[in-house]
Formats: structure tokens, C-alpha cells, sequence
């Protein structure tokens, strides 16, 4: 959905204060300011590199082994603004990464800012649910109006996780059943019914599980047992395949069937148009629930749609939502037809779902959205970008696959002339890219897809930037 109300944004290389700090360059001068004051670098420390290291080391002492980090040297990112970040250690970055996916307008965005402080200006950061929250009751009425689901109703978590615990516990007691299926190469959290419905290896930390899962087939077709078959001969097979394994592995009344549009996590997988439609006429005939995880692919992002299912002419059961919503406040939640989410016999409260400060962001992140049409900018830039991409670095016999829509853009390295998946490459060219002033992210099944997702305010001149950076970075790392 779009509103008729158009702001212009910054154009080719940005301007006015968000582009204070300058380009993709290295931002070595010594004048350069990082953020708040105690964040102010001096050369010496700069060029000791001391900062990174010293906090690496404190954080190894505290964090978990399993909370992985990105590059040999991880960084700490102190100040942003515009579409660019700011290291502990002085270097500037044009960020492709967005937090993964969080900071859907970029860093330093005045709208949001305003609203945070007007909010903490109040002095009242938190209330809880047991007052009513104007803002809350603000964004779901918007939210609800944007979903295209009739009635639609909300609740708000802080991540998507909880969003889709939420779904899989409404699901699962509307339909009584505890049978859910998912898609193979999914990812949908942390918890434990959420790594429960995750398709991937990687982060099925757990086998234990509240619900019982079948996998179907996902759209990451590189890889699938129909990989080579053409756009509707993949899809039949697919469907095929869901009504055999509904007939052979579940007794029948499956709660629902959860579904990344693109899959994020799994390396930007892009479904052939018309599956997870098809999917949803066979699970109308049953009976099951669709659930879309829009956590990555919601909020105009994938260009074509305003949510990612969009484009597949489905109107789910019910979305979930996170990551960008509150331009890197906490916020996640559901959004699902009114009988499904009134289902719940007993209480349920987040404390924090919600809450006053996240809403408040979210409020002015979905508004701006809404009024600059990011989801038009998504869908133009994306495509000079994925074009980019396919032409200048497609043949490269590292590259499998580039693939995307809209600011998702997944490219998939390999052992060249084959398609074992080479993660190896991927983090040299992840390290690459850095070093020559761009964050990208990494992922997919092997650990071996790059993952491009700036954020969506990006410009026409930061494109065309981060798209040179990326393609002498791939050429390299395939001159080895
Ligand atoms: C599709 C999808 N669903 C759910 C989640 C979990 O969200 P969170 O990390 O906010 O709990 C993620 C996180 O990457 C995701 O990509």
C-alpha cells in the first residue's frame, strides 16, 4: 500500500545534514568525529587499533561461544548517519547490511529521533499493557489497515521470534493441533518452538520441539531436488510434493504452514511466482493456517509488494513482523485475521511488546515508509543493483547465483565450475568489502551466500558505489 503524500529524498550522493559523514571512503582524517563524546577517536588510538581488539577480548570472556561475529577483526559500530556507520576505530563504512535488515531508513533519521525523544521527554519510558498506549493502539490501527486482512487485530513483542512464537501459539490453539509445517531452508528465530520450525542446520540449535514439523519444499531452488526444472514444472513439483507429505506425514489437521516469502537467513532464496499461492490453495482445501514471516520481507522491501506474500496474491492468516518497523528500536509482532488472535482461552501479556518508546519509533519509521515511498525506491534501486550485479559479476565462475528482489539481493559463491558452496569465499569477499569500505551480510546454508539489504532510503550515487565496490571485490576473490 502507498499514500499519495511524497517527500523528496536525498538524491545521487545524498545531501543536508544525514550526509555528514561524507562516502564510502575510509574516513581516515584525523578531524573526524564518531558520535558521542566518548566515542570521539584520536589518530593515535585509531592507528593502534587497540579499541577493537580490547572489547573483542572482554566480550569472548562474556558472551557465548554460539553469538558469532562478523570478520577476523569485529568491529564496533559507534556513530551512523544517512547510509553509513562509523567504526571504534574512525573508519566510515556505506552500510549494505542494515543491522540485518533493522535500520530500514539508515542511522541519525530526524523523524524517528524526534519521536523517541519526545516520548523520553515525557518521562515515562515504559507503562506496560495494563494501560492503554496511544501509540500502540496508533500503529496497529495502521498495521491492521495495511495487512489486506479483514478485521485484522495486532499484538506487539520486541523481536520477531516472540512474533512468531505468537503465531505458532494461536495457530496451534485455534486449530487444537500441534502439527505445523514449515519449508526447508527457513529460519524463524531463536526460541523454542521458533528453532523448531527452522529449516536449516546452522540454527537448529535444538531437535526438541512443542511442535511436530514436516518440512515442504522452499523457493531455494539452487539446491532443491528440483533444481533445473522451469518455473512451472518447479512449482507443480513442489505442490506435488506438499499434498504427499501432508497425505504421508501428518495425521491430517495441520495448524498452519509458516513461510518466509524470500528467505532471509537462508541466502535471499527467491520462490518462482506462483508457489507459495499454489501452496495456499492446498492449504485452504485442508484447512491449515498460513502464516507469513514477514520479519525480513514486510515493510515494502521486496519493491513489488508492500508485505513479501504480496506477490504471491495470498492474503495469509496471519504475518508476523519485526527488524525494520522501529528503525532499529525493539519491535516485532502479529498481525492476524480477528478470530485467530482472539482464540487464546487464558491471558497473554509481553511486558514490554509495545511499549511506548518502540511504538513511538515505529510510528514515525512506518509513516516515513509510507510518505517517501520506499517501497517504489526498493523496487528501482534494487533493480539497478540485482541488473548490476547479473551483468558485471554473474559469469564469474565463483558466482552460482544472483538473486533478489527488490533491496534483498543474495549472491551465492561456489568452488568455480561447480556448485559446492564455498563459505571460505564468502568471507574473504565479506572481509573484502569491508576493507574497501562496504558492510554486506553473509549467510544461506552453507554460510556461503553474501546477503545485500541497505538501507531502503539508499540513493541512486550509494548504488552505484557499493555496486563497484562488490564487483571488484568478487573479481578479486576470484582471481583467488
Ligand atoms: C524471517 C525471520 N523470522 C524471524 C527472525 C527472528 O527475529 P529476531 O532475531 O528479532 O528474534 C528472523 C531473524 O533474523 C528472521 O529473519
Amino acid at each position: 500500500m502507498r499514500t499519495d503524500v511524497k517527500k523528496p529524498l536525498p538524491t545521487a550522493h545524498g545531501s543536508g545534514a544525514e550526509e555528514k559523514q561524507g562516502t564510502a571512503a575510509h574516513g581516515s582524517g584525523a578531524e573526524r568525529r564518531t558520535g558521542a563524546d566518548e566515542n570521539v577517536v584520536v589518530a593515535d588510538e585509531r592507528s593502534s587499533g587497540g579499541r577493537h581488539s580490547e572489547l573483542l577480548e572482554r566480550h569472548r570472556a562474556v558472551m557465548p561461544t554460539w553469538l558469532s561475529l562478523f570478520y577476523e577483526q569485529p568491529i564496533e559500530i559507534v556513530s551512523g548517519s544517512g547510509r553509513h556507520v562509523t567504526d571504534g576505530e574512525g573508519r566510515t563504512y556505506l552500510d549494505f547490511f542494515a543491522g540485518i535488515l533493522t535500520n530500514m531508513l539508515g542511522y541519525d533519521v530526524p523523524e524517528v529521533r524526534d519521536a523517541i525523544k519526545e516520548q523520553a521527554d515525557r518521562g515515562v519510558l515504559h507503562t506496560s499493557t495494563l494501560y492503554l498506549l496511544r501509540q500502540q493502539v496508533d500503529l496497529a490501527e495502521k498495521i491492521a489497515a495495511l495487512s489486506g486482512i479483514e478485521g485484522a487485530k495486532v499484538f506487539f513483542t520486541n523481536s520477531g521470534t516472540e512474533a512468531n512464537e505468537t503465531a505458532l501459539m494461536l495457530t496451534t490453539a485455534y486449530r487444537r493441533s500441534n502439527q505445523v509445517i514449515a519449508l526447508r531452508n527457513s529460519y524463524h528465530g531463536r526460541a523454542f518452538a521458533t528453532v523448531g520450525v527452522t529449516g536449516n542446520r546452522g540454527w537448529g540449535v535444538s531437535s526438541l520441539s512443542p511442535v511436530q514439523v514436516t518440512y515442504a519444499q522452499s523457493g531455494y531452488r539452487y539446491r532443491s531436488s528440483f533444481a533445473g526444472l522451469d518455473d512451472g514444472a518447479y512449482v507443480d513439483a513442489c505442490v506435488h510434493d506438499l499434498r504427499e507429505l501432508i497425505d504421508t506425514t501428518t495425521a491430517g489437521d495441520v495448524a498452519c504452514l509458516i513461510a518466509e516469502p524470500v528467505q532471509g537467513v537462508g541466502g535471499f532464496a527467491v520462490p518462482p511466482d506462483g508457489l507459495l499461492g499454489a501452496y495456499a490453495e492446498v492449504l485452504a482445501e485442508y484447512g491449515i493456517l498460513f502464516v507469513s514471516d514477514e520479519v525480513q520481507t514486510g515493510w515494502g522491501r521486496t519493491g513489488e509488494s508492500f508485505w513479501g506474500i504480496g506477490s504471491s496474491g495470498v492474503v495469509p492468516d496471519a504475518m508476523t513482523f519485526a527488524k525494520g518497523l522501529g528503525n532499529g528500536a525493539a519491535i516485532g509482532g502479529v498481525v492476524a485475521r480477528p478470530e485467530l488472535m482472539d482464540c487464546l482461552q487464558g491471558q497473554s501479556v509481553s511486558t514490554f511488546g509495545g511499549n511506548p518508546l518502540s511504538t513511538a519509533a515505529a510510528n514515525a519509521t512506518l509513516d516515513y515508509v509510507l510518505h517517501h515511498d520506499l517501497q517504489t525506491r526498493a523496487a528501482t534501486i534494487g533493480r539497478v543493483l540485482l541488473e548490476g550485479l547479473r551483468a558485471q559479476i554473474g559469469d564469474l565462475p565463483i558466482v552460482g547465483e544472483v538473486r533478489g528482489k527488490g533491496l534483498m539481493i543474495g549472491v551465492e559463491l561456489v568452488h568455480a565450475g561447480s556448485t559446492d558452496p564455498d563459505p571460505a569465499a564468502a568471507a574473504r569477499a565479506l572481509e573484502t568489502c569491508r576493507e574497501r569500505g562496504l558492510l554486506v551480510g553473509k549467510g544461506g546454508l552453507y554460510g556461503n551466500c553474501l546477503r545485500i539489504a541497505p538501507p531502503l532510503t539508499l540513493t541512486e550515487g550509494e548504488a552505484a558505489e557499493g555496486l563497484a565496490v562488490l564487483v571488484d571485490t568478487l573479481a578479486s576473490v576470484d582471481a583467488g
